[in-house]
């Protein structure tokens, strides 16, 4: 194929890139990637790297890149009927399919799926069913969301604001009124370090309880959480966590919105993080690991509970007011279905699980003493390494000097290996696709080695 020279110009003066330094990338200041193909756990580029890709994209390509399974089920479906809608009982044998098998994946006593097209809006879906739920109900007062600070659900207005990262609300004006933050489940940041892991978990349902009395708990409709934090930080959270909050969320009559959005589909070594963990969520949402991103889908999967009092609504009310054009596409729902197959033909949830802990335990051995290393993390196959100046008394370094965007860019320059720097704290992240080996564990571990040693010493 002919190589279009004027590309990287044309990149430059044309594209909005979303979560850039704008400014910089105009200028020059950053560097440009036109990433052109991929196959297993590795991506190339025009200039000809191969690079490793241990985030799998945005953590969503779980089964890995260059998938025919998932491609030929894509044109197949493009040939045979590239769209219709889903209103007013319409549907596709993709769409329907794919709703039966979320089901038959997903954690007991859910009822049924709604289908968006990313994490932000499947979570937007989410904040408004909650809101006409209570309606419903005539709890019309029963309004506001909790989220955790360090949570990502999404960059929206609603989700924006439930996202409890200082960089998404920055001359946004958000979060929005309806939203409020609870503490984050990270125990590395625990407010007095004596404090042991039970003690912490008893302290942020403390401190959840101590809210929503504050706030009133008839004004409190959900908390929506990640399983594991994900953007916030890689973060599993600490012992006893998701029994302790859902025992204070049960007493108010809270809803609990799990955000599986990272976690669903095998990520943790299991089929869902609820499950890992024994959430009982009233509203589960899934995107990413939906279709491993080879066409854009997401879900709200509901609960009999939610979906009973929705169904009252129509009754009273008429039809729901919710849906977009591309609610359910059919090529999302194709892909989506080949790619939950491929899953479990693959074994990819229990490689998730072994492999994942491989790395984690290879990474804890190569870095732990390392003494800029505060923590080594992680939960199947996700992994964090936090990085801080002083070890004893966990002393972040000056937010100036960018660490954590230097040791990713020595990992990705030394040793072609992708991770990523995570946006608040000096945290290198890992989540790569879920078909990874152990031999390209090792690789990835011996690259974070070498660039801890580049950067730090
Ligand atoms: C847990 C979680 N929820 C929601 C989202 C938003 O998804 P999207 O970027 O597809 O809108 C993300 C994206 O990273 C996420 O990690």
């Amino acid at each position: 194929m002919l190589r279009n020279d004027q590309l990287e110009q044309w990149d430059r003066e044309s594209f909005f890139h979303p979560s850039t330094h704008l400014a910089q990338f105009a200028r020059g200041e950053l560097p440009q990637r036109v990433v052109t193909g991929g196959s297993g756990v590795f991506i190339e580029d025009r200039d000809g790297n191969r690079l490793l890709d241990a985030f799998a994209g945005l953590y969503c390509v779980n089964v890995g890149y260059g998938r025919p399974e998932i491609a030929d089920a894509i044109a197949a479906q493009a040939k045979e009927l590239a769209y219709y809608h889903s209103y007013v009982g319409h549907g596709t044998e993709a769409s329907i399919t794919l709703a039966h098998m979320v089901l038959e994946r997903a954690p007991a006593n859910m009822s049924k799926v709604y289908f968006g097209l990313g994490g932000s809006d499947a979570n937007e879906t989410n904040v408004k069913l909650v809101w006409y739920y209570n309606n419903i109900l005539g709890r019309p007062e029963k309004k506001k969301i909790i989220s955790r600070w360090r949570g990502y659900h999404g960059s929206g207005l609603m989700t924006g604001s439930l996202t409890g990262l200082e960089l998404f609300h920055k001359k946004f004006d958000l979060p929005l009124a309806q939203v409020i933050h609870t503490e984050a489940p990270y125990y590395y940041r625990r407010p007095n370090a004596a404090m042991s892991e039970e003690a912490f978990t008893a302290h942020c349902a403390a401190e959840l309880e101590e809210l929503i009395e504050r706030e009133g708990p008839d004004t409190i409709a959900a908390f929506i959480g990640e399983p594991v934090l994900g953007t916030g930080g890689i973060v599993p959270p600490p012992k006893g966590y998701w029994e302790a909050i859902q025992k204070v969320l049960k007493k108010h009559d809270i809803l609990l919105i799990a955000d599986e959005v990272v976690t669903g589909f095998g990520r943790l070594g299991t089929m869902f993080g609820s499950a890992h963990y024994g959430i009982e969520p009233d509203i589960i949402t899934i995107a990413k690991g939906l279709t491993s991103a080879y066409a854009p889908l997401s879900g709200s999967i509901l609960s009999e509970k939610v979906w009973k009092v929705l169904e009252q609504g129509t009754d009273e009310f008429g039809a729901i007011g919710h849906g977009w054009t591309y609610s359910a596409h059919p090529i999302g729902a194709a892909a989506g279905v080949a790619n939950l197959k491929l899953i479990d033909e693959l074994g990819l949830v229990a490689n998730a699980g072994e492999t994942g802990a491989y790395l984690n335990a290879q990474m804890a051995a190569a870095l732990a003493d390392h003494p800029n290393v505060g923590e080594v993390r992680g939960e199947g196959m996700l992994c964090a390494v936090e990085f801080v100046e002083d070890r004893e008394t966990r002393k972040p370094f000056d937010a100036s000097r960018k660490i954590g965007p230097a040791l990713a860019a020595a990992l990705l320059a030394q040793d072609k290996v992708i991770g990523r720097a995570m946006p608040q704290g000096d945290i290198l992240g890992f989540a790569p696709p879920l078909c990874l080996s152990r031999a390209e564990a090792d690789t990835v571990v011996a690259a974070t080695q070498r660039a801890v040693k580049t950067v730090l010493g």
